[in-house]
């Protein structure tokens, strides 16, 4: 009831969000990936539509139920994700990073099953460099211009706000959130830490439902002082 009578402040406004890890095959039956659960960029792209957002979510392999009203995208791989991303940021005003993308993909996959030889010699894996979804977008004449807005979500284990901080300018990004505190992934729970050109400021401890509501009230105040 309380989201009926709230405002809808980011009516008019198309949302990406990227959330869940990628899996990086290596062969038809195995791969890499990471502990993503994807509940903050859900939550995110949840709290977005509930604000009268159009969303568009993709969503690396997780099992967690669309939000309401939201379109989905699923994807794999970090080279799909970033083209399911090119394919739709074309008319979007916000987009937000929280997928945990795997920074490095096998170098070579195999379409047969790599079957262990009898000699107990183990396969050599060499990897390369995955695209950077986040950066690529904040580069587009879009985003530089101001049309595209872009947030950055942070994973550090240590000096949070110094790695953070060095992390938004290196993206080229105007916000960049830092998870406070330990191993966010998976938990229901989290705080938040948000990095801007001037600073700093904290969400508190609370559920990620929360959490995305207050990002989301935050960007729309934003996108409101730039006269969005
Ligand atoms: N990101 C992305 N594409 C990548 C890597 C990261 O879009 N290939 C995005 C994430 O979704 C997140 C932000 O960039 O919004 C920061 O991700 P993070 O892993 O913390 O930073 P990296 O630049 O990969 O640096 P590192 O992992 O070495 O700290
Ligand atoms: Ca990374």
């Amino acid at each position: 009831l309380a989201a009926f009578f709230t405002p809808k402040r980011l009516q008019g406004q198309h949302v990406l969000v990227t959330a869940g890890p990628t899996f990086e095959a290596i062969d038809p039956v195995r791969g890499i990936t990471n502990h993503s659960s994807g509940k903050m960029g859900f939550a995110i792209a949840r709290a977005a539509r509930e604000a009268g957002a159009e969303v568009t979510l993709v969503a690396g392999p997780v099992h967690l139920a669309t939000p309401r009203g939201v379109a989905r995208v699923n994807v794999q791989s970090a080279r799909q994700m970033l083209e399911a991303v090119q394919a739709r940021v074309g008319d979007a005003s916000v987009f937000v990073a929280t997928a945990a993308v795997a920074d490095w993909r096998p170098a070579e996959f195999s379409d047969q099953k790599i079957k262990k030889d009898g000699s107990g010699d183990v396969p050599a894996l060499a990897f390369v460099e995955n695209p950077d979804i986040l950066a690529t977008v904040a580069q587009s004449e879009r985003a530089r211009s101001g049309q595209l807005y872009c947030v950055g979500f942070a994973a550090e284990s240590h000096d949070l706000l110094q790695h953070a901080s060095a992390k938004r300018k290196r993206k080229g990004v105007p916000l960049l959130v830092g998870n406070i505190g330990p191993a966010t992934f998976g938990k229901d729970d989290n705080a938040l830490l948000l990095i801007d050109e001037h600073g700093s400021k904290e969400l508190p401890h609370a559920s990620k439902a929360v959490l995305a509501r207050q990002l989301v009230e935050d960007i729309a105040q934003r996108l409101a002082a730039r006269g969005a």
